[in-house]
């Protein structure tokens, strides 16, 4: 298998904060992540797909493809947005990045799998030094 990463980047704001708990008990937890009118990120986000090469084109998957799946299925509907309140597929889902990950790869996971191809993670950088990777519900191997 070979492995093709495309990088894109979003700006978006959010609050991280269990809404069953006050806001002493969600400080508590999530610190200044849980400040009640929200802060912004600039979030880097790496998707990688794994294949075999296509031998008429020597591509896993034409990048310009994902690109364009990625941006109408995800970086349209989030960058510049709130992540609570403007995105249809993360209500009532809190906006962690871990939760923005598994939400990411549920958008895009059919539209780049084929016989040949399929996601193999969604690596979200939210500040410089935190991360978050996600490679789907199970061990895929092949
Ligand atoms: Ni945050």
């Amino acid at each position: 298998l070979i492995y093709i990463t495309r990088r894109f980047n979003f700006s978006a704001s959010h609050r991280v904060y269990n809404p069953n708990l006050s806001d002493e008990e969600n400080l508590k937890i999530y610190g200044k992540c849980s400040n009640p009118n929200g802060h912004g990120h600039n979030y880097i986000m790496d998707v990688t797909v794994a294949g075999e090469i296509d031998t008429e084109t020597g591509f896993v998957m034409d990048l310009t493809e994902l690109k364009d799946i990625v941006n109408k299925d995800i970086i349209y509907k989030v960058d510049h947005r709130n992540l609570n309140t403007d995105v249809d597929f993360m209500k009532g889902i809190l906006a962690s990045t871990e939760n923005l990950a598994i939400k990411f790869w549920e958008q895009i996971e059919n539209k780049v799998k084929t016989n040949k191809r399929r996601l193999h993670s969604i690596k979200i950088q939210e500040t410089i030094n935190n991360s978050v990777e996600y490679y789907g519900k199970s061990k895929q191997g092949k």
